[in-house]
Parts: structure tokens; sequence; C-alpha cells
């Protein structure tokens, strides 16, 4: 995997196919400021040689033209010719103006679309530990406001940087020409005044660092909030949210405060300094010209001159302070692009997923959590098996499913995991993940419709992608393959209830299904695959017992071939099962069939007669 030692390695990375536009932009702004330069220069000429009686000192070529155009007593008899060449410098300015301007905003534009696809792109193979460690509000903050950020960078601060320095450049090289001691004092000034900002942007930085950090906890309030908002409601946490959000929020608006307060004191500290290089220039020049060493055209040129500096120099401190700002998004960028990807193994294999199951003496612990969850965990499922998992919660039968998905890596020396002899470590993880569907315990449905969420893994293309004469074909096919996964989750019937039937609208803006439908509409999700394994994650929790038996008996139906793992608490969901085993505090305390696990008298009979003693109970009342 590529990785960025550098922030500028990351910029030239995102920078890929939009440089010539800055490069152009570059070089329009040098030709603005070159332009730029010639005004004072006319009027400094119309001063001394038009109005009073100066020998012009300008360049051969000129001199050519302009006795061509019948000298300066042809100026002096048509002074609108020189407000001609004024007009046509500052068209010409214009026009190089334009092509900056929309060679940058071009640039601009690729730039930022290139870093939010790469960053999203990257994201998505990330593995799933880093996107459960790192909150979601932080990295959404880093993909929309930092990517923000870094594009005023590059797209106004690195060209006012250049634009800056060849201004200083140009104005210094034209002030030379006229008088060396004026244009030494404006200059001595400009290391004054870019130390002084550096000075400043120093502590700029950190103190807009600690604001990001706090408007990163703001915004994970806020979206936690917002997500989690039925939560909050039932329990009558309005005020208590409300009130956590408004701390939080006036530590974020302190660090801001004191964030402006450091520019105001910048900001007016600085114009004293750049006054005091006007003073400089205005004095010495007055002085030269009462001395007769100065022309009063070229003082009113020195002056433009000085002018012209004032603002890119001043400009120079804010791009510095910016680009501390930038210079932190940009690490916070790093962060992301130089996560490391879901690693495969070497040379990962990628056998047809057949066989028997193994759990080979498997422990685990996860990497925040402190201790173990599973001990030693060991069983076999034989191929296309049902086998049933019982246990209590937090008892460690997720983490046993999500170790066979490989979402969490098991360590070598922690056992291991095979089917069909091949160690799951081993394999391609996309692989392995193709051939084993799982429902989730918290079934999670896209803000799309019910077709396209039950038809999630069958969206290879983009809809765009798929025209043509063959898209309503395979559509149809789709469509037949959705409806027959949401026949057999029993959901079909409550789905053609709906006024929009597949079409309708789940999520957020849309129809919010129970918890059962969601569950049935997640099995259904997860059977259009037809994978050799299937986990079912206490996936009937939330349906009657009615519905369960009728979604057990046409799954056992379509299911025949594949190996099935039924994690349930509750006993009449899996006591069919081909195997049972019973988890207990991440040991397995006991294993059998049904009736076996019945005749041991152990943990697995006391459930099932509490579990029968309740369904009695309820039954006489
Ligand atoms: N991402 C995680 N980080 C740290 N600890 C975790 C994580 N996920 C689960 N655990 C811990 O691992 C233990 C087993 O959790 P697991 O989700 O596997 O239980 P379970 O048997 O599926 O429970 P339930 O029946 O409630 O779903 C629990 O103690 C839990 O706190
Ligand atoms: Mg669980």
């Amino acid at each position: 995997m590529q990785k960025y030692d550098t922030k500028i390695q990351l910029i030239f990375h995102f920078l890929k196919g939009a440089k010539r536009f800055f490069v152009m932009s570059a070089l329009c702004a040098a030709m603005v400021s070159l332009l730029d330069m010639l005004s004072p220069r006319i009027i400094s000429f119309t001063v001394d040689c038009v109005i009073g009686s100066d020998e012009p000192a300008v360049p051969g070529a000129v001199r050519r033209f302009l006795d061509m155009a019948g000298g300066i007593p042809a100026l002096r008899a048509q002074p609108l010719l020189i407000a001609a060449a004024v007009a046509f410098v500052g068209a010409l300015a214009a026009l190089f103006r334009y092509l900056f301007r929309s060679c940058n905003a071009r640039g601009a534009e690729r730039f930022v679309e290139r870093m939010r696809n790469e960053l999203f792109g990257h994201i998505m193979y990330l593995p799933y530990t880093w996107l459960s460690e790192n909150s979601t509000g932080d990295i959404i903050q880093r993909c929309t406001s930092d990517v923000q950020t870094i594009k005023r960078f590059i797209s106004e601060q690195m060209t006012s940087l250049v634009r800056t320095f060849i201004l200083i450049i140009m104005a210094l090289t034209f002030m030379a020409r006229i008088n060396g001691h004026v244009m030494l004092v404006s200059f001595a000034f400009i290391p004054i005044i870019v130390a002084y900002s550096l000075f400043f942007h120093n502590k700029i930085g950190s103190a807009f660092e600690k604001a990001d950090i706090e408007e990163g906890k703001l915004s994970t309030i806020a979206q936690e909030n917002l997500t989690g908002v039925r939560v909050v409601r039932a329990f009558g946490r309005e005020t208590y949210e409300r009130e956590r959000f408004e701390t939080q929020n006036t530590g974020y608006t302190y660090f801001w405060i004191r964030l402006i307060k450091l520019m105001s004191a910048y900001w007016s500290s600085g114009d004293i300094l750049t006054g005091s290089q006007t003073l400089a220039v205005v004095c010495l020049g007055a002085y030269l010209c009462v001395n007769g060493k100065l022309s009063a055209g070229n003082y009113i040129a020195l002056i433009s001159y000085n002018g012209m500096l004032m603002w890119p120099v001043r400009t120079l401190g804010r791009v510095i302070s910016e680009m501390s700002k930038a210079g932190i998004s940009i690490e916070r960028l790093r962060y992301i692009m130089n996560s490391e990807k879901e690693k495969n193994p070497e040379n990962a294999v990628t056998p047809r997923i057949q066989g028997d199951l193994v759990f080979d003496h498997v422990s685990f612990t996860y990497e925040n959590g402190s201790a173990e969850v599973l001990h030693d965990v060991n069983f076999t499922i034989r191929e296309g098996q049902t086998v049933g998992i019982l246990g209590g919660t937090g008892s460690g039968k997720s983490t046993l499913m999500y170790l066979l998905l490989r979402l969490y890596e098991l360590p070598p020396e922690n056992g291991k995991i095979t089917i069909g002899g091949y160690n799951i470590a081993d394999m391609e993880a996309s692989h392995l993940r193709r051939n084993i569907g799982m429902v989730l315990q918290e079934p999670f449905l896209f803000s799309r419709t019910l077709s396209d969420n039950i038809g999630f893994a069958l969206q290879n293309r983009l809809p765009e992608a798929d025209k043509g004469a063959h898209s309503k074909s395979s559509l149809n096919v789709h469509m037949e393959k959705i409806r027959q996964a949401a026949r057999i989750a029993s959901i079909d019937d409550v789905i053609e209830s709906f006024s929009e039937g597949y079409d309708t609208f789940v999520g957020e803006r849309g129809m919010t299904l129970s918890g059962g439908q969601k569950q049935r509409a997640a099995i259904a999700q997860m059977l259009i695959r037809n994978t050799p394994f299937m986990i079912f994650d206490d996936s009937l929790s939330a349906v009657d017992a009615e519905t369960d038996h009728k979604i057990r008996t046409a799954l056992k139906e379509f299911l025949s071939s594949s190996t099935v793992l039924l994690i349930s608490h509750r006993i009449t969901t899996l006591m069919n099962a081909d195997q049972i085993i019973v988890l207990e505090g991440g040991r397995i305390a006991e294993s059998g069939t049904h009736q076996e696990l019945l005749a041991k008298n152990g943990l697995y009979k006391k459930i099932f007669d509490l579990q029968a003693a309740g369904a009695e109970e309820i039954h006489a009342s």
C-alpha cells in the first residue's frame, strides 16, 4: 500500500489531473502582475515627460514606437492616447485575470473531487476494527471541513502565495530601476513583517488545532443525537442532551474566541508595521524629490509600487497563518490515507467454500477490551448441518461469527478456524465473505427502496451503467430473486400491503419498518445470495413464535444444501438443529442434539425448563 511520508506527498497525490490548471493559473497570475506594473510607469512617464519636460527614459522598442506615433508632441496634442494605453493595459490585465481565475477554479474542483473520491474509496476498504474505533462524526468532519480547508489552501492561499512572490519580485525590480535606496528601505520591512507573521502563525496553528478537536466532539454529539433521537425521546433526555451540547458548544466557542483574539492582535499589530513601511518610503522619497534626486513622476510611481507591495506582504502573513490550518487538515487526512487497508495474506487462496467448519482451540480478546471473551472454543460443524448456538447475553456468540467473517482478525497463536481444511486466515477476505451470508444481530437498512435493500448483493453496477436492451430482462430476473427471498423470509405479504410495494422507501424520510419487519428484510437480503454458509445472529428474536416457525419451515426447504448457524436465545428456534452448542461465558458448556442435551440435565435443560415454564405460565393466564 502506498504510504504518504509527508504532507506534500499526499497533496501531490491528490493533485494528479489538476496540476496543469494550477500551472496555467500561475502563468496567468505572472502576466497580471507584469501588466499591473505598467500603469505606474505610464503615469510617471506622463507626469515627467508629457506634463513636464524630462527626456523619456524608456526601452529602445518603446522609444521607436513612440517616434513612429509622432513622439512626445503628439501625446501632448492627443492626451487621449495615454488614456488609451492605460485602458489597453487594463483590458489585457482583465483578460489574464479571467484566465487565471477560471484555470484556478477548474483545478480546485478537480482537486477536491479527487480528494473526496480517494478518501471515500480508501475508507471503504479499511478494516472493520478501524471503523469501529474511530468516531463517525470525526471521520465525516475530516472528509468535509478538512477537505474544504485544503481546497481553500490550494486554490486560494497557494495561488496567492505564488502571486505574492511574483508581485514582490516585480515590484522590487521596478522600484530598483527607479531608485535603489527607496527599494532597499521598502524591502527591509518585508522580512520583519514575514518573521512577525511566522511567530503568530505558530500560536494560531496550535489554537486552531484545539478548536478543531472541539468541533469534532460537537459534531459527534449532534450526530449521535440525531441518529439516536428515539432513545433520547423515549427516556426524556432532551434537556440533559441539550445541556451536554451547550457545554461542549461553550468550550468550542471559548477556543474560537481565543483564536479570534490572537488573529485580531496579529492583524492590528501588523497594521502598525506596514504603516511604518509606507511612512519610511514616503519620507525618503519626499526627501530625494526635494533634493532633486528623484522626479515627481518617479516619486508617484515608487509610492504606487510600495502600495502594491503592502497587500501581498500582508497576505503572506495571512497565507502562512492559513497554511497552518491546512497543514493540520492535511495531517488529519494523512491519518486516514495512511491507515492500513484490510490486508489479505500473501498468496491468499480462494478455495471453494465447502466442507466442515472447524473452530480449533479459539481464544479471543478484543484489542480495546481487557478480558478474554472466548476461551479455547473447540467444535466442528459438518457440511450441510444446521447448528444452533445458544448462550446468555455476552457469552460470545456474535464474536464467534465476527471471527468467522474475519471482521476481527484472529491472531495465529489464538487458534484457528478452518473450512474444508483451509485456514480462513489464508483466504482472501472478500472471497470468504462472498460465501458466508450473515444476518447481523442489529440489521441495518439503507435509505433506499425495499427492493434496493433486499437486492443489495445483486447491485454490481450503477443503474446508469446498466442501460441497454439487456437491462430490462436482468431487472426482471433480479426482481424475481428479490420476491423469492422475501417470500421465504415471510415479508412478501407485508411489502405487498404497502402502497408502493417493493418501491417503498425505507429509513430516513421514508417508511419506518418494525423491528421484526426489519429483521425479516435483512434475512431476505442475505438469502438472495444463496451462500454455502448462512448465519442468523439472533435474527428471529423480534418476530412472533408463529412467524418464527413459518420462516424456519421455509428456510429448511431453501437451505437444504447450505451449512446453517442459528444463534438464538429461544430454544424453540434451534431445537430441531442437527447439533446445538451451548456457550457460557465464552466457553462451550455442552453440545449435542436437543434430546442429548436434555438427557445431560445441564445448562441446556435448565434453560429449556425455564422457557417451557414461562410458556406454560403465559398459556395458563
Ligand atoms: N467491539 C468490541 N470491543 C470490545 N469488547 C466487545 C466488543 N464486542 C463485544 N465485546 C464484548 O465481548 C463479549 C461477547 O460479546 P458478544 O457480542 O459476542 O456476545 P453475544 O453472545 O453475541 O451476546 P448477545 O446475546 O447479547 O448478542 C461481551 O462481553 C462484550 O462486551
Ligand atoms: Mg450477539
